[in-house]
């Protein structure tokens, strides 16, 4: 896709708030997830070429347990994908995932599959 940012703050929210608490955010702050399986941020991405982007997802997880998420794109089979414990609220980083891309708009949702919710979402870059 052509490279662009995503901030998770703009894109849909299901059980999450945006906050802007934890230093080292892109844009106006990141999703905090509410701590419940099935909170989810889904976000359009639009490709000009069909085909496997890599998206980065750009996140905190200030625990020392994973915040596995599914990864969903176009509705198609959720993919599981961990979020490790990144040692503070404050330290973000970005995990790679491989994206089936249709020509035009895409909906790539991420969503909490324990009862810990997912990790602080700040944005998904293509
Ligand atoms: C803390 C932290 C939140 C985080 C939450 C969690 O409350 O401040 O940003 O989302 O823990 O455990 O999910
Ligand atoms: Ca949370
Ligand atoms: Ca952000």
């Amino acid at each position: 896709a052509p490279s662009s940012d995503l901030q998770a703050e703009n894109a849909t929210i299901s059980q999450g708030v945006v906050e802007s608490n934890h230093a080292g955010f892109t844009g106006t702050g990141f999703v905090n997830y509410d701590n419940v399986a099935g909170s989810f941020v889904e976000f359009t991405v639009n490709a000009a070429t069909a085909g496997n982007y890599e998206v980065k997802f750009r996140f905190a997880n200030g625990t020392t347990v994973d915040r596995p998420m599914d990864v969903t794109v176009n509705g198609a089979a959720a993919t599981s994908v961990g979020f490790p414990g990144t040692g503070a609220w404050t330290t973000w980083v970005e995990k790679a995932v491989t994206a089936p891309l249709i020509a035009g708009a895409n909906k790539i949702r991420a969503t909490a599959s324990t009862a810990n919710g997912g990790p602080n979402l700040d944005r998904i870059s293509t």
